[in-house]
């Protein structure tokens, strides 16, 4: 058979609220023209991340029934650390309540003033805890991972080269970490090659600095692996994580993503000193070493959650799904990341819309448009996300703007992806029409969440 089914049935089920483009017009204006500061219910086909959004299954539920809330040695705590431990081959699990209270906790101990950390993109959160601590984070993305149009099968990958000479320029006793985003989601939702984490783990060895992976998309950067690096075809995922985990030294992990929690996260290490000292700051900022912030039956749903995610059904109707809304947008016309990414579809809003400059905000244009369209949320990940000014307020703009379409793990079906794709392609027939944006409003970190525009 060549069509590819979702590989589950629905059980349960919640009302979407339709509007019209009247009403979404309004309720763009009142939300200042940033789609977080919307009500979910005004929201057709929620798009805004596939964080914390999944649908959990039944084995999920049931688990949360089971969790057991003893505040020490709760036996939902031992689930969670054997389902990490089994497929990371990290000995010390820490959890934590989401992705970024890990990145607090081991960023606040290894950063500072003087101190840099290398990636091949940062996550936002990510870059903001590092530069929070004083600390300055570098991306190097290798060359193919910067043009969107362009397809390669590994366009997360770091540039090894770049990675060498940032070493050698920096100093390595000034960069505690290396951290390699798989999928990389600030890129495209790329993934990143075994031979890439390979080089990475022998440069970090030879310099005697820590690699890690912020590890939240685990799953499918496995997936991609099996499907497209010479001898992997016939390997598990489980078997191709343990590898990729295996060339580091820890990771940190959102289990939002690849979990299918709505909650949850965790570091995990080999280093007995640093996992000590970041157990000592957990317990001050999150919770005891065996709770971490998160209720005992949070850990259930994440011990099941990441078993479930490493099923190759599921993750061929993941991947396929994601596919499947690019190969639409680009028969269309539609500039899109190619090749599809492992969790979003990424639109290249500078190529959508040249005719608004980058200090007007092409991508949070698209973002409002495609709300105001047909309801559906999106995200911009371009200079609203990631700009900065120089000495002058001049915007030095991000690399890329793009606009993610994130998929929500196991909720829309196929004809909410063909809705979305009538959307997006009914506001690329008039894009001549958007106008850009300008801010009004911004916090000096982290500013896309709250800042407010309004159109030029
Ligand atoms: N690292 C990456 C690569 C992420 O994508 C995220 C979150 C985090 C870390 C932080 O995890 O949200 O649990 O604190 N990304 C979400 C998104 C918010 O929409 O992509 P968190």
């Amino acid at each position: 058979m060549k069509t590819i089914i979702e590989p589950f049935r629905i059980k349960s089920v919640e009302p979407i609220y339709f509007n019209t483009k009247e009403d979404r017009l309004h309720i763009l204006e009142k939300a200042f023209y940033n789609p977080f500061l919307i009500h979910a219910n005004d929201v057709l086909v929620d798009l805004l991340t596939d964080s914390g959004t999944s649908a959990m299954s039944s084995s999920q539920w049931a688990g949360i029934m089971q969790g057991d809330e003893s505040y020490a040695g709760s036996p939902s705590f031992s689930n969670f650390e054997k389902a990490v431990k089994e497929i990371t081959g990290f000995p010390i699990v820490i959890p934590t309540h989401q992705g970024r209270a890990a990145e607090k906790i081991l960023f606040s101990l290894l950063g500072g003033k003087g101190k840099y950390f290398i990636s091949n993109t940062l996550f936002d959160t990510t870059r903001a805890n590092i530069e929070f601590s004083g600390a300055e984070g570098i991306d190097l993305l290798c060359e193919e991972g910067k043009h969107p149009a362009t397809p390669a099968p590994f366009k997360g990958n770091i540039n090894i080269e770049a990675l060498k000479k940032t070493i050698n320029e920096k100093g390595a006793e000034n960069i505690p970490m290396v951290i390699i985003t798989v999928t990389n989601n600030s890129g495209g939702g790329q993934p990143v090659s075994m031979q890439n984490i390979k080089e990475v783990s022998s440069v970090c060895r030879k310099n005697k600095i820590p690699f890690f992976i912020d590890a939240c998309r685990f799953a499918e950067n496995c997936y991609f692996i099996k499907l497209r690096e010479k001898g992997f075809a016939s390997k598990s995922v489980p078997e191709i994580a343990n590898e990729l985990f295996s060339y580091a030294d820890g990771c940190t992990m959102s289990a939002k993503k690849d979990a299918f929690a709505n909650i949850g996260g965790f570091l995990a290490m080999h280093n007995q000193q640093l996992a000590q000292q970041c157990r000592n700051l957990l317990i001050i900022t999150e919770g005891f070493t065996t709770y971490g912030g998160l209720a005992g039956r949070d850990l259930e749903a994440i011990a099941i959650g990441l078993k479930e995610v490493m099923e190759e059904q599921y993750l061929q109707y993941r991947i396929r799904s994601i596919e499947y809304l690019t190969e639409k947008l680009s028969a269309a016309g539609v500039p899109v990341m190619q090749p599809a990414g492992g969790h979003a579809v990424y639109i290249d809003a500078k190529e959508f819309l040249p005719h608004i400059p980058v200090e007007q905000y092409p991508g949070q244009a698209l973002v409002c448009a495609l709300y105001a369209e047909g309801g559906v949320r999106s995200v911009e990940i371009g200079s609203l996300m990631f700009g900065k000014y120089d000495a002058d307020r001049k915007l030095i703009p991000a690399q890329m703007e793009l606009v993610r379409l994130a998929i929500p793990r196991r909720v829309y079906t196929q004809s909410h992806i063909d809705y979305v794709a009538e959307v997006i392609i009914d506001v690329f027939k008039k894009r001549n029409e958007l106008k850009g944006l300008m801010i009004t409003e911004e916090a000096p970190v982290l500013r896309h969440f709250t800042a407010q525009l309004n159109p030029v």
